[in-house]
């Protein structure tokens, strides 16, 4: 018999969650049936968008969603062996039992570590990628703006930013990732918790906002309207200041009207036609250190909720994860 742990959610929280809004179980899995393998998870992705499904979507005493990668340990599926690194979405867990259709098959480029298929060469860099050309439609020499822009997904769209031309400002929670962020090249940043977002936008962006990358909603979404260019884009990855049930009101979005500003939400499946180009953009960008990354790291599935308190704490330098094995 193959034993897991996984993480189920006791209780709904009530803003930030809690440790003990989570508990570890401990569960058999079935036998191997055929088409089918055993995959042993290797690193968990944390993500904000686990926060608003606590409140409304995820069930009680179930395992918790989310995405791993992982390595098959035993196959009785013609399309995967043992070795074969794979993505799922199975949740907060340490192993698992699955149909090989839902695995996806992770062809990885043996000179990059293999944790980056979790972010930059995964779906983080890929929407960053994405939201920005196709979204955003940036054009070299414009003006970007990016929140969050020391976490996992805003430092790709930073970076990329700067690659294909353009001046880039971010906003971010502390010193260290503003150090960060000056580093990778980026031409102005802010650190909103010393100073109010507004102000500090107005002063950063002389030549206003082409394009503004969203995580964060809020007040940042609506300092950023206030900048907008004419005919300036919003593209809306997230919005992470309302997933602790704080929902704070955007009060200028008639700047949308004479500005014409486009505003607009993405998901990754908008943009699949791109991914041959990001994947070989970024593969490049990586090999030649173009693009830099950072991770967060927690060890063990019972860190996972501290990992995911900490994430929406703004704990996590780039990508947080859990490793659970390798
Ligand atoms: N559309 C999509 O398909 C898609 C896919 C992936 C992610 N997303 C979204 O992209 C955004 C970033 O995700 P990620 O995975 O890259 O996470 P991340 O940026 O690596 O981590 C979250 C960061 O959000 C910041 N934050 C937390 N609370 C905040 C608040 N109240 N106001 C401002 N910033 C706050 C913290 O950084 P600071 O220290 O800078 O505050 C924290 O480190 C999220 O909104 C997420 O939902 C969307």
């Amino acid at each position: 018999m193959t034993a897991s742990r996984e993480i189920h959610l006791v209780k709904r929280p009530d803003g930030m969650p809690r440790e003990s809004d989570f508990v570890v179980r401990e569960v058999a899995l079935p036998e191997l049936a055929e088409g089918q393998a055993l995959v042993q998870n290797l690193f968990l992705s944390i993500d904000p968008a686990t926060r608003p499904r606590l409140t409304r979507g995820q069930d009680l005493n179930a395992v918790l969603g989310g995405f791993a990668l992982g390595r098959v340990v035993r196959s009785r599926a013609s399309s995967l062996k043992e070795g074969d690194a794979v993505r799922a979405a199975y949740g907060y867990r340490e192993r698992f039992v699955a149909d090989a259709k839902h695995l996806t098959k992770v062809d990885a480029d043996p000179e990059l570590p293999l944790s980056v298929y979790m972010h930059v060469m995964g779906g983080a860099g890929f929407v960053a990628y994405g939201g920005l050309v196709e979204i955003g439609k940036m054009k070299s020499g414009e003006q970007v703006f990016v929140s969050t822009a020391a976490g996992s997904v805003g430092s790709i769209a930073s970076q990329v930013a700067k690659l294909k031309g353009c001046a880039v400002i971010g906003s971010t929670g502390s010193d260290d990732k503003v150090a960060w962020l000056k580093s990778l090249g980026l031409d102005a940043v802010i650190n909103y918790k010393k100073e109010p977002i507004r102000d500090a936008l107005e002063r950063a962006t002389p030549k206003g906002i082409d394009v503004y990358f969203d995580n964060v909603g809020g007040e940042h979404l609506e300092a950023a309207l206030r900048r907008m260019n004419s005919l300036g884009r919003i593209a809306v990855c997230g919005m992470i200041s309302t997933y602790n049930d704080q929902q704070v009101g955007v009060r200028n979005l008639s700047a949308i009207i004479y500005g014409r500003v486009n505003i607009r939400g993405f998901v990754a499946p908008d943009f699949m036609h791109l991914y041959g180009q990001f994947s070989k953009e970024m593969t490049g960008w990586l090999k030649n250190g173009q693009i830099k990354y950072q991770e967060t790291l927690f060890d063990g599935i019972e860190n996972a909720p501290r990992a995911l308190i900490a994430l929406l704490n703004g704990e996590n330098t780039g990508k947080m994860m859990v490793k659970l094995a390798g």
